[in-house]
C-alpha cells in the first residue's frame, strides 16, 4: 500500500539524514537508472529543494551531468520570489561533457527557466599547466570565477569515478592511476576514495574545495543503485547540506551504515 511505503521512504530519509548530519534528505520512490521517470521525478525534486532555499538575490553555482540537466528541465518560476537579480554560473569549467549536460548549458537553462541571469565559464577541458596559468590570469575569467567562487549555493551531480572517467574519455594511464588511488566517486571534478578523502582533482578553473566548505547550502542530486558507493563517499566528505536521491540508492547506503 502507497500509505505504508510512503511511511518507509520518509523513515530513510530520517536516517540518512541523522548519520551525516544533514539539513534534509529527499528519497522519491524507485531506481532513476532503471527507470527515466524516476529519473524525472529525482529531478523535479531536486528542483524543488533547490527553489526552496533560494533567495531573491542568489548565486547558484551547478555542476553538468544527465542528472542535474533534469532538474534544469523540471524547473519553473517560483510563485511569489521573483528571481530577476539571481545568477545561474556553471561550478567549474568544461569536464569533458557532451555540450547538453555540460554545466554551461545548464545554468543558462535553468536560469532561462525561473526568469534569472547567468554567466558562463567559457573554458576547455583537461587544461595544461600553461593554458590554465594563463587562463587564471585573464581578466573576464577573473571575473566570472570570483563570482562562481561566492556562490551561496550550490548544486551538484554525483557520479561513479570510473564511469565518469570513461565518459571524460581520459587516457587510460590516467583511469590507471585512478584506479591506484582508489578513487570511488567523483564530483565537481574531484576525485574521492570510499572514505570521501579527495584522491585526485582536475585542473579547471571555478569552484574549488576551500570554496565548497564555505558555501551555505550544498545540494547533492544523485540516484540509482549503482550509486550508492559513490555517494555515501561524497556524504563522508562531510560538505553536503540537501540530499536528493532515489530509493534503490538509499536502500544500499543505509546497508553501510
Ligand atoms: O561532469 C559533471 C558531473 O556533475 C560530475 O561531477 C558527476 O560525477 C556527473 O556529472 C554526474 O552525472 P550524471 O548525473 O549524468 O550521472
Amino acid at each position: 500500500p502507497v500509505v505504508k511505503e510512503i511511511f518507509g521512504l520518509s523513515e530513510l530519509e530520517e536516517r540518512i539524514r541523522e548519520a551525516f548530519g544533514l539539513r534534509k534528505v529527499v528519497i522519491v520512490p524507485g531506481d532513476s537508472e532503471a527507470s527515466p521517470l524516476t529519473k524525472k521525478e529525482l529531478g523535479r525534486a531536486g528542483a524543488k529543494a533547490l527553489l526552496g532555499v533560494m533567495r531573491s538575490e542568489d548565486v547558484v553555482a551547478v555542476t553538468g551531468g544527465t542528472t542535474i540537466a533534469e532538474v534544469a528541465e523540471q524547473l519553473s518560476p517560483p510563485t511569489g520570489l521573483s528571481l530577476k537579480q539571481s545568477w545561474f554560473v556553471p561550478a567549474r569549467g568544461g569536464l569533458g561533457e557532451s555540450l547538453e549536460i555540460q554545466a554551461n548549458t545548464i545554468a543558462s537553462g535553468m536560469a532561462k527557466r525561473v526568469g534569472a541571469g547567468y554567466r558562463l565559464l567559457h573554458v576547455p577541458d583537461l587544461l595544461g599547466k600553461e593554458a590554465y596559468e594563463s587562463l587564471v590570469g585573464d581578466p573576464n575569467i577573473q571575473d566570472i570565477v570570483e563570482m562562481i567562487r561566492k556562490a551561496r549555493i550550490v548544486v551538484h551531480g554525483i557520479g561513479d569515478a570510473m564511469e565518469m572517467a570513461r565518459r571524460r574519455k581520459l587516457e587510460e594511464s590516467m583511469v590507471q592511476e585512478l584506479q591506484n588511488e582508489g578513487a570511488l566517486a567523483e564530483s565537481f571534478g574531484y576525485y574521492f576514495n570510499e572514505d570521501g578523502v579527495v584522491v585526485h582533482k582536475m585542473l579547471t578553473l571555478g569552484l574549488r574545495l576551500e570554496d565548497i566548505r564555505r558555501t551555505e547550502t550544498v545540494i547533492g542530486i544523485a540516484g540509482g543503485r549503482s550509486k550508492a558507493k559513490a555517494i555515501l563517499a561524497v556524504l563522508l566528505f562531510g560538505q553536503e547540506d540537501i540530499l536528493v536521491t532515489d530509493e534503490a540508492a538509499a536502500e544500499d547506503i543505509v546497508k553501510e551504515l
